[in-house]
């Protein structure tokens, strides 16, 4: 059976969304809810879009919604992804860093997706630090399916394809046999990562202060009203000095915020 959503259910189906998760499903994405959604339907049988709807509104135990952000939320990702954030690292931020003589750092990765990122944090950070200082990083998304990837720490070899054969040996084991094909992130770079479930439009409840805050390609689903409550928020929760990496496609304009622009996709609070 062929399943098709009315303006009037995408209407119900998109303001859900933009409530519970701040992403903004606007007309042009009923297509690619209707693609994502469809086959769910079709193997649970349930007969429609309005069910469907009324299954998510009416479990209180939200395992419904969870299924359906999973569904619909977008979690494209690689190692290394926009380099110039890890060379800020390096040749930016790390200079700056030492001068504080801080010995506890802490990055947070907003929307990790399934762990890419994080782990391109870890990396850089353990290629950089001397025993002298530890890290830990905060890894959090919305969706619990991209951050049990995420926490398992298994990726087809192909996506380290960019990574240096060096880099590689030294931060995965290759696997062997019926794992062959496959990596898996060693323990040493994990223990520095703890993995959240955390929307970033509900109050955050973050026990430290950041001196990095990822917060990339997630901006780009929201409107202006939530990036900036967002982005005010992770105001609050950084130290004076540090700085918020954002999508190189996405931009603070048109928001009312406290950062400083250093360069592109790259903001300092001072
Ligand atoms: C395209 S991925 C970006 C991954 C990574 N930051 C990068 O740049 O490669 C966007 C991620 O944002 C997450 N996301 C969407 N809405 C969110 C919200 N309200 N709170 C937290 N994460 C959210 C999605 O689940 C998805 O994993």
């Amino acid at each position: 059976m062929d399943y098709v959503i009315s303006d009037n259910d995408f209407a119900l189906f998109s303001k859900l969304v933009y409530e519970r998760t701040g992403i903004n499903l606007h007309f042009g994405k009923k297509q690619l809810l209707q693609s994502r959604v469809n086959k769910i339907l079709r193997i649970r049988g349930i007969p429609s879009y309005r069910a469907y709807y009324e299954l998510i509104k009416k479990d209180n135990s939200e395992k419904e919604l969870m299924e359906f952000i999973n569904l619909i939320s977008t979690n494209v990702t690689h190692f290394f992804r926009e380099i110039k954030h890890f060379e800020f690292l390096k040749n930016i931020w790390y200079p700056e860093f030492l001068k504080n003589n801080d010995k506890m750092i802490n990055i947070w990765s907003s929307a990790c997706s399934s762990g890419e990122e994080p782990y391109s944090i870890a990396i850089t950070l353990k290629e950089l630090l001397s025993h002298k200082h530890n890290f830990e990083i905060l890894a959090t998304d919305i969706s619990t399916k991209v951050l049990s990837i995420a926490q398992r720490g298994i990726y087809p070899l192909s996506s380290l394809e960019k990574v240096s054969p060096m880099i590689t040996k030294k931060y995965f084991f290759e696997g062997k046999n019926s794992a062959k094909g496959y990596v898996k992130i060693k323990d040493e770079l994990k223990q520095h990562i703890v993995f959240e479930k955390l929307n970033l439009i509900e109050p955050f409840k973050l026990s430290s202060k950041y001196d990095v805050i990822f917060c990339r390609n997630v901006m780009i689903y929201f409107d202006t009203k939530v990036k900036e409550l967002i982005v005010n928020k992770m105001y609050n929760f950084m130290n004076t000095g540090s700085y918020l990496m954002i999508g190189h496609s996405e931009s603070l304009n048109g928001i009312s915020h406290s950062f400083k622009y250093i360069m592109p996709a790259i903001y300092k609070k001072e």
